[in-house]
């Protein structure tokens, strides 16, 4: 993937790792459009840059997916990168029969809304240079969280599209993916001063690194996530298990 001079569009980058990811991107001499929910973060994001833009797009709505989709490629033709980066967790307790809302909204957010997105834009990416699109998964797509099942769920399935991704659009689109470890930011209530996770600015320096390097690596991975990534392959997937319903 280039790292300047591309039209990216970076969802849920009105916070966390999506804005981090948008400045610097912005800042490596990319054009960035930052999606979300709500303007406020999303006009903070921009604020006092060029070449940012903040479009308001809630990727649970496939009706407003399609309305995006078409809007963002008619004001920003080049567009040619696609981060995939917004999503929620949500704690489960699946001990009783119980109401599934979260697990519902979690899939429409975290996995319908990436393939309803990509699907929106492929007709256009396919047809622009150095296409990229870069999918968040996370390191507990590899190892599961007990305490947040169908978050999960959903990043071990982004992170097996992506690949299926990967195969059909090679030579048109280069498909890369973000897996994070456990990063200071408001996914979670408090998470943003847990210790134990990784301050983001360290998370988005070495992130930063491993998008410098040419061939861009299929998956953007920090050291503190290889040992949940790589679990099953060394292991001790069994004990990484145990260790996460510890915390
Ligand atoms: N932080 C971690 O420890 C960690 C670890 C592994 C993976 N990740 C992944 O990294 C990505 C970014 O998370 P983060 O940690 O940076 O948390 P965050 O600050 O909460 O960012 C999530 C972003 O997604 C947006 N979003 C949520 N629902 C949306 C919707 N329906 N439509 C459009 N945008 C929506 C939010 O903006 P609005 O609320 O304004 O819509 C927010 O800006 C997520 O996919 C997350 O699963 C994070």
């Amino acid at each position: 993937m280039k790292t300047s001079g591309n039209t990216m569009l970076i969802t849920g980058g009105g916070s966390g790792i999506g804005r981090e990811l948008a400045l610097r991107f912005n800042a490596l001499g990319n054009t960035v459009i930052v999606a979300g929910r709500r303007m406020e973060p999303l006009e903070e994001t921009i604020a006092g840059q060029h070449d940012m833009h903040a479009m308001a797009l809630d990727v649970e709505d496939p009706t407003a997916i399609t309305t995006f989709a078409e809007r963002v490629v008619a004001e920003h033709s080049r567009l040619n990168v696609l981060i995939n980066n917004a999503g929620i967790m949500r704690r489960e307790d699946l001990t009783s029969t119980h109401d599934i809302i979260d697990a519902e909204q979690t899939i429409v957010t975290n996995l319908l809304g990436p393939i309803r997105l990509t699907n929106a834009l492929t007709d256009h990416l396919v047809n622009q240079p150095y296409a990229a699109i870069v999918n968040v998964s996370s390191g507990l797509a590899f190892v599961p969280l007990s305490g947040t099942p169908t978050y999960n769920a959903t990043k071990a399935a982004i992170h097996s599209y992506t690949i299926s991704l990967r195969e059909q659009l090679k030579g048109k689109v280069e498909l890369i993916e973000l897996a994070p470890p456990a990063v200071q930011t408001e996914l979670t209530p408090g998470q943003s001063t847990r210790e134990g996770y990784m301050p983001l600015n360290d998370y988005m320096e070495e992130v930063m690194t491993l998008f410098q390097k040419q061939p861009t690596p299929k998956e953007i991975l920090v050291e503190n996530v290889k040992f949940l990534r790589w679990a099953e392959r060394d292991g001790h997937f069994d004990q990484a298990v145990e260790m996460l319903s510890k915390m």
